[in-house]
């Protein structure tokens, strides 16, 4: 059987540079997104690194998220939980089966896909080494803190966004913070929607943290 149509999630992969720095990313759309929706923006974050990029497995009215919800801001925790493994599983055997360095993974997540990837933060510290959050909200308060000492964040947030305030963005920030991750928080002048700049302070961010030791 082909080890890659085994992984739980459709996905897409695009091998890295050989002589790069071994860096994946792991792209996580927004809901109605797919596995492909976020490569372009993937080899603009990191040029020549290998870029994982699943579908989430929840349908809503037929549109693409990571994890069900029972309203707008307000999530299904058990799918939440499940899926989380789900999505930790399959970033540890797609490691395996395209031969990633785990301890290179960096997850960049939109909206939905940067939720789940906040699932990941808190409930699996080390399987990410960084991550790229753009539009997250708190997935759920942890009952302990997770050691995040290792992680180092760029967060950005809509400063006009209609979906996640301001005050839920800070609520997470607090959260992530007394992990004790590392986190460089950027505010875009609008609302849900990418813009420009974040791309740009994220682009950033992203070089100058492969270029650290
Ligand atoms: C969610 O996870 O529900 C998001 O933050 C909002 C959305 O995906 O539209």
């Amino acid at each position: 059987m082909n080890r890659a149509a085994s992984l739980e999630f459709e996905h897409r992969f695009v091998e890295g540079d050989r002589s790069g720095d071994g860096l994946t990313l792991l792209l996580l759309h927004g809901t109605g997104g797919d596995e492909s929706d976020l490569i372009p923006l993937g080899k603009a974050l990191a040029p020549g690194a290998a870029l994982l990029s699943p579908r989430g497995r929840v349908l809503e009215n037929g549109m693409p998220r990571f994890f069900r919800r029972l309203a707008e801001g307000v999530f299904d925790q058990q799918d939440l939980k499940a899926q989380t493994a789900s999505l930790v599983r399959f970033i540890e055997s797609a490691s395996q089966v395209y031969h990633l360095r785990a301890d290179r993974i960096v997850a960049a997540g939109y909206s939905n896909g940067a939720n789940i990837a906040a699932s990941v933060l808190l409930t699996h510290p080390s399987v990410l080494a960084a991550a790229v959050l753009f539009r997250p909200m708190v997935p759920f308060v942890p009952s302990t803190s997770p050691n995040l000492e290792r992680a180092s964040l760029f967060i950005a947030a809509g400063k006009r966004d209609a979906i996640v305030s301001s005050e839920e963005t800070r609520r997470l920030v607090r959260i992530l913070e007394t992990g004790g991750a590392a986190i460089t928080m950027f505010w875009h002048n609008g609302g849900h929607e990418l813009g420009q700049d974040d791309l740009t302070a994220a682009t950033r961010w992203v070089s100058e943290w492969r270029a650290r030791p």
